[in-house]
């Protein structure tokens, strides 16, 4: 059985990059959307934006450098050392370009979401956005899901879509699906925090409700 998050939530977020995710995250917390507090922003590279991000919000941030890691275990475990610290109710990947070994995965399980940009299952992976254009898909997205141990392969919990037109570059959709993302992210963010997202051995649950396969369409939903 598992057990709703405290209140407020702790709530940690792994960047690698711009942290334009954490900075929505941050802005639904600090608008009061989100129930909960970030406890740690912590980044694998140095002189990131995100962490600039989250030192202006007066968020504690780390960074702990991969390559000072003699390999994956035992970066994975000085990471989850350090989450520890901070009690987190949800782990939130947003843009943490590390993959992850199982035993970490499954120390968190149930409490870690990522998001990709794509409409899972298609183009797992990186390039998605040219992926999806050399396809000749006539849309694309995003999608938040539970992390498991397959890569960008876990439960997925919702999506918001966009209509990739004749004349969109990989530039342009890039930027369309981030706008989708900042709405996407808090909104499942929020969710989880009020414990009314929950992944159960029969798969994830809203408010009990069981999520069909594929997630929720949740484009053009800002509110739940
Ligand atoms: C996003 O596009 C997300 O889908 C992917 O990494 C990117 C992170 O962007 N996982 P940002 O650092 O949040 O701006």
């Amino acid at each position: 059985m598992q057990t709703g998050p405290s209140s407020p939530a702790s709530i940690v977020v792994l960047i690698s990059g711009s942290g334009s995710n954490l900075q929505a995250i941050i802005d639904g917390v600090e608008a009061g959307t989100i129930s909960g507090q970030i406890t740690a922003v912590i980044s694998n590279k140095s002189d990131v934006k995100g962490l600039e991000r989250a030192a202006k919000h007066g968020i504690v941030n780390y960074v702990l450098d991969h390559t000072e890691h003699a390999d994956r275990e035992s970066y994975d475990q000085a990471l989850k050392t350090l989450i520890d610290q901070h009690n987190p109710d949800l782990i939130i990947l947003a843009g943490f370009m590390r993959i992850l070994t199982e035993a970490f995965v499954q120390h968190y399980e149930g409490k870690m979401l990522n998001i990709h940009p794509s409409l899972l299952p298609k183009f797992k992976g990186l390039h998605t956005h040219k992926r999806a254009i050399e396809a000749q898909e006539s849309e694309h997205g995003c999608s938040v899901h539970f992390v498991t141990p397959v890569l960008d392969g876990g439960p997925i919990i919702g999506q918001r879509k966009v209509i990739i037109c004749a004349t969109d570059t990989e530039e342009s959709l890039a930027s369309k699906v981030q706008k989708e993302e900042h709405f996407l992210y808090p909104l499942c963010t929020k969710l989880f925090t009020e414990g009314r997202l929950q992944l159960t051995d029969a798969g994830p649950t809203l408010d009990g409700i069981a999520i069909i396969e594929g997630g929720l369409d949740l484009t053009n939903t800002d509110d739940l």
